[in-house]
């Protein structure tokens, strides 16, 4: 998704601007550029605009690495298109009529068009197809001489998501921002002050930063940063240090994001679990809820997208069987618009690694509206969720830069054990012995995870072999559906290969159909219970044809019966086997990826936060 960094300060900002928006690469974009406000050999300000479709090479080579661009003051963008195809004339910054003001814009103005027809019949004409430029000529509109008054002016006439960058011509040394329902913060630093849409941009000049909360306006200068409401009242924030390294938004030696990420698992999932459990028990505190409150809950409502959906799937087993509690999972674009009918005391949990995904920030803003309370299970820090939430239960995976969700994933499989466990405490569904069995062994899984890990060869090996394969099928019963959704979903994002998870019992139901010679079909088989079911599911699938990998946990060799690859995992309590055979799962992906020569942190039409609907 689009990226946005601004720089006003001691320096020249082109250069800043552009190492800023190369951190910012992994979010995806198909071109990019940066205005710098200067003033020219006749004493006029003036603010160039520089913009180059494709890699920000390009517009580093356009711009001899920043230098020719002069002026300490600028915004850049890196753009991934939405309205208007990747081109120069639609990459950003827009300049609003007689270049007076540019404007680097993430988010989607929603009545975009209404305001175009409106400014063109004014006299206004427009060079893209972008929404964003009608957000340039409505602020050159508004504007007279006071710029926190013209942006307010503007949002009351724009409705969507927007976090904007913007430079007035006549306001050399300024930078203005303000956001709403779209990810920006503010910098501040000795040398100068900046905004941008993530913190790795600016990580590398300061630690000291603000999330700018919703629909507030900030005006920056070299030394000064002020903050307005929409009603031009100034406000006070507050700035908080981000505490983790930049080489923790780098590679670090690895050859991706993916597999560096994948390989930080065990960090992040100690991370997340240890701090929450005191004496082998599980400290829900910060939710700021009672064991009365959490035993009162009815019902939980859980909603999101994508891998974090998943992530609910496996929830709704874990949690109905370990706390009792009915757990109904919604994808978060349907939940919005479906009216659910939902319990008087329905938990809401809002499942999010950004904390910014705009279908999930819509559906916590529909259940706040009709009054429900919502918890969100967020990693980033200060984002939309986690501070519209009533609670939030962060997962500490630290900065996940790979646009395949990895550790992040795995951060919230473990909170949503630690939920499970703590609410089955609380409403007297297990007792001090199995609580205390359940954490001693969730404290062992990231070193279960690291074993897996040390075993990659074997899943690099048999990727090889299918990463020009056509179809992809996953199958799995219970816990082990849910997982085979997520394998799935990671092979398709990086591989290009077309995939589908069925829960094994469906199979006969149609899909079967599909299975011709040499197809590969994933088995998942962690659950005792279920293991037989899936054996014979495998063992349809194969006498029609296909080449079955069974995924199982040390023990179960019946499945090399059946079988013609078998992945062992380590033993583990069955509800916690989504976090190990999760892992192989994403090594498949990665090095089918890899096999197949593709930019694994980088697939092709993803962005890494899905910030527009
Ligand atoms: O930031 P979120 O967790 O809300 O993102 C949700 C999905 O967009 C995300 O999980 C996506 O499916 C990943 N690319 C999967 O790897």
């Amino acid at each position: 998704m689009c990226g946005i960094v601004g720089f006003t300060g001691r320096q020249q900002a082109a250069p800043v601007l552009l190492d800023g928006l190369e951190k910012l690469e992994y979010r995806g974009y198909d071109s990019a550029g940066v205005a710098v406000s200067d003033i020219d050999k006749n004493g006029e300000p003036v603010v160039e605009i520089v913009k180059a479709k494709g890699r920000l090479k390009v517009l580093r080579e356009m711009t001899d690495d920043g230098r020719s661009v002069p002026g300490t003051c600028g915004i850049g963008h890196t753009r991934w298109a939405t309205h208007g195809e990747p081109s120069v004339v639609n990459s950003h910054p827009h300049y609003a009529k007689d270049k007076r003001i540019a404007v680097v814009h993430n988010g989607i103005i929603e009545n975009y068009q209404q305001i175009r027809e409106r400014l063109t019949k004014e006299g206004y004409s427009f060079l893209s197809a972008t929404d964003t430029e009608t957000v340039a000529h409505l602020l050159d509109k508004y504007y007279t001489g006071n710029p926190i008054e013209a942006i307010s002016r503007m949002m009351f006439h724009v409705r969507g998501s927007y976090a904007l960058g913007i430079l007035f011509r006549d306001r050399p040394g300024e930078i203005y921002a303000v956001r709403k329902d779209s990810p920006l913060i503010v910098g501040r630093s000795d040398q100068g002050n900046f905004i941008a849409s993530d913190v790795p941009a600016i990580l590398k000049y300061t630690r000291d930063v603000c999330f700018i909360p919703n629909l507030e306006i900030v005006k920056l200068t070299d030394q000064e940063i002020h903050f307005y409401n929409v009603d031009q009242e100034e406000v006070e924030e507050t700035f908080s240090e981000i505490n983790w390294d930049t080489e923790a938004a780098e590679k670090g030696g690895f050859a991706h994001f993916m597999l560096k990420e994948i390989y930080e698992q065990p960090k992040a999932v100690r991370d997340t679990v240890s701090p929450r459990i005191k004496d082998g028990c599980v400290d829900l505190e910060e939710l700021g809820m009672t064991g009365e409150e959490l035993a009162k809950i009815s019902r939980i409502q859980m909603v999101a997208c994508g891998s974090a959906y998943h992530v609910c799937m496996t929830a709704k087993y874990m949690v109905e069987q370990t706390a009792r509690v009915p757990v109904d999972v919604d994808l978060a674009s349907e939940f919005r618009y479906r009216n659910a009918v939902m319990e008087k005391d329905t938990l809401v949990i809002v499942v999010s690694q950004s904390g910014e995904t705009a279908d999930s920030l819509a559906a916590l803003r529909e259940a706040k509206k009709r009054g429900f309370r919502v918890l969100g299970i967020v990693n980033v820090v200060g984002s939309s969720i986690a501070r519209e939430a009533d609670s939030v239960f962060y997962t500490w995976a630290g900065p996940e830069i790979s646009v395949a969700t990895t550790k992040a994933y795995s951060t919230q499989l473990a909170a949503v054990y630690l939920l499970a466990i703590g609410l089955g405490r609380a409403r007297g569904v297990i007792g001090e012995e199995a609580e205390k069995e359940m954490t001693a062994e969730l404290m062992r899984l990231p070193e279960k995870i690291e074993r897996i890990l040390e075993e990659k060869e074997r899943i690099q090996w048999f990727a090889n072999k299918f990463s020009h394969s056509k179809d992809i099928f996953f199958i799995g019963r219970g816990l082990d559906y849910a997982s085979s959704l997520e394998g799935s979903l990671k092979l398709k994002e990086i591989s290009y290969i077309h995939s589908e998870a069925y829960a094994a019992g469906e199979l006969k139901h149609g899909t079967i159909s599909l299975i011709e010679d040499g197809i590969l079909v994933v088995g998942v088989a962690t659950q005792k219970e279920l293991f037989e079911k899936l054996i014979s599911n495998m063992v349809e699938v194969k006498s029609r044809g296909a080449y079955v990998l069974g995924v199982t946990s040390y023990g179960n060799y019946s499945m090399e019966d059946v079988a013609n690859y078998t992945i062992y995992v380590p033993k583990t309590l069955e509800c916690f086997a989504a976090s190990l055979v999760v892992v192989p799962l994403q090594l498949l992906a990665y090095y089918v990826a890899l096999g197949k020569g593709l930019d694994v942190d980088k697939p092709r039409n993803l962005a890494k936060s899905v910030t527009v609907e």
